[in-house]
């Protein structure tokens, strides 16, 4: 093998060696922001959003509706009673918040509808139809007395 195969041959590692080295630090850079992104502020939904006022009454069918889809849908992060503590929480980056807090319940429906519409970090959009969504609603409400 001539010398200059050679060295061309170590230029080409030390390429590669350096675009390795060059990712790497890239993806530790990245890390301190992502885990400052987002879902560390406040989730606030838009003002138009949160004045869509919730079709669907609390009647006794909408109350079970809704009792069904959150047990399915919600119930393994919020927790039985949305305090948060479902048996999914535990191994989520992010606690999923207590939907019976005073935080939570202050906020109209429609803030409560657009925030499962969009979701956010490990929160999924709800696949719902709209009145389901509205039904599980009705149902969070309950949680405000549930202690
Ligand atoms: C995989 C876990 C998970 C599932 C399933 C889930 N959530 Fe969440 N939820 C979260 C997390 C985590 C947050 C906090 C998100 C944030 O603030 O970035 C959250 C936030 C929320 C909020 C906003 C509370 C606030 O801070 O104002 C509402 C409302 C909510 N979830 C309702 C629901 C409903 C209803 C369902 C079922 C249709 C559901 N979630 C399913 C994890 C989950």
């Amino acid at each position: 093998m001539s010398s200059k195969r050679i060295i061309s041959m170590i230029e080409a590692h030390a390429r590669t060696l350096m675009l390795t080295l060059a990712m790497l630090i890239a993806v530790f850079a990245a890390a301190p922001a992502r885990a400052q992104g987002p879902s560390d502020v406040l989730w606030v939904a838009p003002e138009r959003a949160s004045h869509r006022a919730n079709p669907v009454l609390p009647t006794t069918d909408v109350l079970k509706k809704g009792h069904d889809l959150f047990h399915r849908d919600c119930e393994q992060c919020h927790g039985k009673a949305g305090h948060g503590d479902g048996p999914q929480s535990f191994s989520l980056e992010k606690h999923p918040a207590d939907l019976s807090s005073d935080r939570v319940q202050s906020q109209p429906d429609g803030a409560f509808f657009w925030k499962m519409t969009e979701g956010r970090g490990v929160m999924p959009k709800a696949t719902l139809g709209e009145n389901e969504k509205w039904s599980v609603i009705v149902y969070i409400r309950t949680f405000s007395t549930k202690h």
